[in-house]
Protein backbone atom coordinates (compact mmCIF):
# COMPACT_ATOMS: atom_id res chain seq x y z
CA UNK A 1 0.00 0.00 0.00
CA UNK A 2 1.34 3.79 -1.04
CA UNK A 3 1.97 5.82 2.33
CA UNK A 4 2.58 9.07 2.78
CA UNK A 5 5.44 10.27 4.88
CA UNK A 6 5.48 13.62 7.09
CA UNK A 7 8.85 14.89 8.16
CA UNK A 8 9.89 17.48 10.11
CA UNK A 9 13.30 18.55 10.78
CA UNK A 10 15.29 20.06 13.64
CA UNK A 11 13.43 22.46 16.59
CA UNK A 12 9.70 21.24 15.49
CA UNK A 13 9.49 19.05 17.96
CA UNK A 14 9.36 22.18 20.35
CA UNK A 15 6.12 23.59 18.46
CA UNK A 16 3.27 24.78 20.85
CA UNK A 17 6.18 26.60 23.16
CA UNK A 18 8.56 28.09 20.39
CA UNK A 19 7.79 31.37 18.93
CA UNK A 20 4.40 30.83 18.99
CA UNK A 21 4.24 34.30 17.31
CA UNK A 22 5.65 32.51 14.43
CA UNK A 23 5.02 29.41 14.39
CA UNK A 24 1.44 29.57 16.04
CA UNK A 25 0.46 27.54 19.26
CA UNK A 26 -0.31 24.04 18.17
CA UNK A 27 2.21 20.87 18.86
CA UNK A 28 4.07 18.56 16.80
CA UNK A 29 1.98 16.11 18.03
CA UNK A 30 -1.25 17.86 17.43
CA UNK A 31 -0.33 18.43 13.86
CA UNK A 32 0.84 15.05 13.57
CA UNK A 33 -2.49 13.70 14.80
CA UNK A 34 -4.80 15.57 12.33
CA UNK A 35 -2.60 14.64 9.12
CA UNK A 36 -2.90 10.79 10.18
CA UNK A 37 -6.42 11.06 10.34
CA UNK A 38 -7.06 13.66 7.17
CA UNK A 39 -4.76 11.16 5.29
CA UNK A 40 -7.07 8.32 6.00
CA UNK A 41 -10.13 9.76 5.54
CA UNK A 42 -8.54 10.17 1.73
CA UNK A 43 -7.54 6.10 1.87
CA UNK A 44 -3.98 6.92 2.39
CA UNK A 45 -1.56 6.01 5.64
CA UNK A 46 0.09 8.54 6.27
CA UNK A 47 3.63 8.17 8.79
CA UNK A 48 5.38 10.48 11.39
CA UNK A 49 8.88 11.16 11.63
CA UNK A 50 10.94 14.09 13.61
CA UNK A 51 14.42 14.41 14.11
CA UNK A 52 17.36 17.32 15.03
CA UNK A 53 19.56 15.27 13.37
CA UNK A 54 20.51 15.60 9.44
CA UNK A 55 21.50 11.59 9.55
CA UNK A 56 18.31 10.60 10.84
CA UNK A 57 16.25 12.48 8.53
CA UNK A 58 18.62 11.42 5.45
CA UNK A 59 18.37 8.01 6.87
CA UNK A 60 14.08 7.68 6.46
CA UNK A 61 14.38 9.07 3.59
CA UNK A 62 16.48 6.96 2.19
CA UNK A 63 14.31 4.36 3.40
CA UNK A 64 11.28 5.47 2.12
CA UNK A 65 10.75 4.04 -1.52
CA UNK A 66 11.92 0.28 0.11
CA UNK A 67 8.54 1.18 2.36
CA UNK A 68 6.27 2.19 -0.39
CA UNK A 69 5.69 6.12 0.03
CA UNK A 70 4.41 7.88 -2.68
CA UNK A 71 4.72 11.49 -1.20
CA UNK A 72 7.13 13.17 1.27
CA UNK A 73 5.57 15.86 3.56
CA UNK A 74 8.64 17.78 4.42
CA UNK A 75 9.46 20.76 7.15
CA UNK A 76 13.26 20.67 6.84
CA UNK A 77 13.32 24.26 9.40
CA UNK A 78 16.79 25.35 9.19
CA UNK A 79 18.30 22.73 7.10
CA UNK A 80 16.17 24.21 4.41
CA UNK A 81 18.78 26.69 4.27
CA UNK A 82 22.20 24.56 4.52
CA UNK A 83 21.58 21.34 3.90
CA UNK A 84 22.70 20.25 0.49
CA UNK A 85 22.99 16.50 2.19
CA UNK A 86 18.82 16.37 2.53
CA UNK A 87 18.43 17.89 -1.36
CA UNK A 88 20.42 14.98 -2.40
CA UNK A 89 19.05 12.53 -0.65
CA UNK A 90 15.45 13.56 -1.69
CA UNK A 91 16.72 13.85 -5.55
CA UNK A 92 18.32 10.54 -5.07
CA UNK A 93 15.09 8.09 -4.01
CA UNK A 94 12.91 10.04 -6.76
CA UNK A 95 9.77 10.29 -4.49
CA UNK A 96 7.95 13.41 -4.71
CA UNK A 97 7.83 15.54 -2.12
CA UNK A 98 5.72 19.19 -1.01
CA UNK A 99 7.59 21.34 0.91
CA UNK A 100 5.80 23.03 4.05
CA UNK A 101 6.88 25.68 6.26
CA UNK A 102 4.08 26.93 8.91
CA UNK A 103 5.90 31.14 8.48
CA UNK A 104 6.58 32.50 5.24
CA UNK A 105 10.10 32.13 5.21
CA UNK A 106 10.26 34.83 1.89
CA UNK A 107 8.78 37.39 4.09
CA UNK A 108 11.64 36.90 6.91
CA UNK A 109 15.17 36.88 7.08
CA UNK A 110 17.64 37.17 4.13
CA UNK A 111 19.03 34.29 5.91
CA UNK A 112 16.03 32.05 5.21
CA UNK A 113 15.04 32.88 1.41
CA UNK A 114 17.04 30.72 0.01
CA UNK A 115 15.38 26.89 -0.07
CA UNK A 116 17.22 24.29 -1.35
CA UNK A 117 14.43 22.25 -1.69
CA UNK A 118 11.78 24.09 -3.25
CA UNK A 119 13.08 24.22 -6.96
CA UNK A 120 13.02 20.03 -6.63
CA UNK A 121 9.34 20.41 -4.95
CA UNK A 122 6.00 19.20 -6.85
CA UNK A 123 4.48 22.22 -4.69
CA UNK A 124 5.47 24.79 -1.73
CA UNK A 125 3.23 25.55 1.07
CA UNK A 126 3.96 28.37 3.74
CA UNK A 127 2.84 31.08 5.60
CA UNK A 128 -0.41 28.59 6.68
CA UNK A 129 0.71 27.72 9.80
CA UNK A 130 -0.43 24.42 11.13
CA UNK A 131 -3.40 24.44 8.39
CA UNK A 132 -0.29 24.52 5.86
CA UNK A 133 0.12 20.59 6.88
CA UNK A 134 -3.51 19.63 6.07
CA UNK A 135 -2.93 21.93 2.34
CA UNK A 136 0.02 19.31 2.11
CA UNK A 137 -1.89 16.28 3.09
CA UNK A 138 -4.67 17.12 0.70
CA UNK A 139 -2.23 17.93 -2.29
CA UNK A 140 -0.26 14.55 -1.29
CA UNK A 141 -3.64 12.67 -1.36
CA UNK A 142 -4.26 14.00 -5.07
CA UNK A 143 -1.42 13.75 -6.45
CA UNK A 144 -1.35 9.73 -5.45
CA UNK A 145 -5.00 9.56 -6.51
CA UNK A 146 -4.06 11.44 -10.07
CA UNK A 147 -1.55 8.91 -10.64
CA UNK A 148 -3.00 5.63 -9.66
CA UNK A 149 -5.72 4.03 -12.73
CA UNK A 150 -7.86 2.27 -9.97
CA UNK A 151 -8.64 5.56 -8.29
CA UNK A 152 -8.98 7.87 -12.35
CA UNK A 153 -11.57 5.13 -13.09
CA UNK A 154 -13.31 5.25 -10.07
CA UNK A 155 -13.55 9.54 -10.28
CA UNK A 156 -14.60 8.81 -14.01
CA UNK A 157 -18.04 6.64 -13.11
CA UNK A 158 -18.97 8.55 -10.10
C1 LIG B 1 10.41 26.81 9.23
C2 LIG B 1 11.16 28.03 8.70
C3 LIG B 1 12.65 27.90 8.89
O1 LIG B 1 13.31 29.07 8.43
C4 LIG B 1 13.00 27.72 10.36
O2 LIG B 1 14.38 27.52 10.52
C5 LIG B 1 12.21 26.62 10.99
C6 LIG B 1 10.79 26.50 10.67
C7 LIG B 1 8.88 26.99 9.20
O3 LIG B 1 8.20 25.99 9.31
O4 LIG B 1 8.39 28.11 9.08
O5 LIG B 1 12.72 25.87 11.82
O6 LIG B 1 10.73 25.69 8.42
Amino acid sequence: MTRLLLLNGPNLNLLGTREPGIYGAQTLEGIERRAVQLASEQGFELVCFQSNAEHELIARIQQAPAQSVGVLIFNPGAFTHTSIALRDAVLAVHVPMIEVHLSNPQAREEFRRRSYFSDIAIGVISGFGALGYELAVRAACGHLAAGDPARQRARASS
